[in-house]
């Protein structure tokens, strides 16, 4: 079983220190290819996800359509829609991870040719699968970054985290919590898709409470606290929540309150 007590390795904090948002490196519009100034990752990455999300022969099997529908019980679509229906032609959208499946060219392709999609990931290989899915499509950008430090040049209408805080430490979950409000324009939006706490009538509940000890020690949380508790000034913002397939999954919507 992993350890649940898991803390920032000094290695995490080294290489956060080393992706402050001082010492970013600023990548131009024009420059689309990946941002590799460093190839070191999160140790949580390599301590708990290296099958998931690291190990070159996993990723290759798991990068499918169907394995993200399995391992969202058939909600997949679902809650894509809920992402894509707030993506709109010539926006500017910033998605802060990689996902498997086709997400990634369903969001570029909405946002179109006059938009712009940014996707960061922390994992080289994760890069790659992008760019084989996104190289064709030039309003698309991939970047090697860390979502917690993270700055584009300029605002985004659209920030999305698609089921990755609940694969984050806490301090993690804070800090990109705290990132992505910082890069939204003042009348844009920012979205969550993430676990939630299940029913407790929901089968899936008890399955979720296995994986959650054996395979992901950070998305408990989820179940604990509401994603608003991880910014640091969530009273500045509207918050709107909604739950999905009896709790199991949440979309939650945040925009600016007006001053
Ligand atoms: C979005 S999450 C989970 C997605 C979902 N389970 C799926 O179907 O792919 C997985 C991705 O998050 C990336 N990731 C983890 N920590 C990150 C961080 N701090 N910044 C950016 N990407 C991160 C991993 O490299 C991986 O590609």
């Amino acid at each position: 079983m992993i350890d649940t007590t898991y803390e920032t390795a000094d290695s995490d904090r080294q290489f956060a220190r080393q992706h402050s948002p001082a010492q970013s490196t600023a990548i131009s519009p024009a420059q689309r290819s990946s941002h590799t100034g460093s190839q070191s990752i999160p140790s949580y990455m390599t301590e708990v996800y290296d099958w998931a999300y690291v190990n070159p022969s996993w990723v290759r099997w798991l990068d499918h359509d169907i394995v993200v529908k399995t391992l969202l019980f058939c909600n997949d679509r679902r809650l894509m829609k809920r992402y894509l229906d707030r993506v709109q032609s010539g926006m500017h959208v910033w998605q802060v991870a990689h996902v498997y499946g086709d997400l990634v060219q369903l969001v570029a392709q909405r946002v179109g040719q006059e938009g712009r999609f940014d996707l960061t990931d922390v994992t080289p290989i994760q890069i790659a699968h992008a760019h084989s899915k996104l190289d064709a499509l030039p309003q698309a950008r991939i970047i090697q970054q860390d979502a917690a430090v993270f700055q584009a040049e300029h605002a985004y209408d659209l920030v999305c985290s698609f089921m990755l805080l609940h694969e984050i430490p806490e301090d993690w979950k804070h800090r990109v919590v705290d990132n992505m409000l910082a890069q939204v324009s003042e009348s844009g939006e920012v979205i969550f898709v993430d676990y939630h706490r299940p029913a407790v009538w929901h089968p899936v509940r008890y399955i979720l409470q296995l994986v959650n000890r054996w395979l992901e020690p950070f998305a408990n949380a989820l179940w604990e606290h509401e994603i608003r508790e991880y910014a640091s000034h969530a009273e500045d913002y509207q918050w709107t929540k909604e739950t999905l397939f009896g709790g199991v999954y949440q979309m939650v919507r945040v925009t600016r309150k007006a001053k």
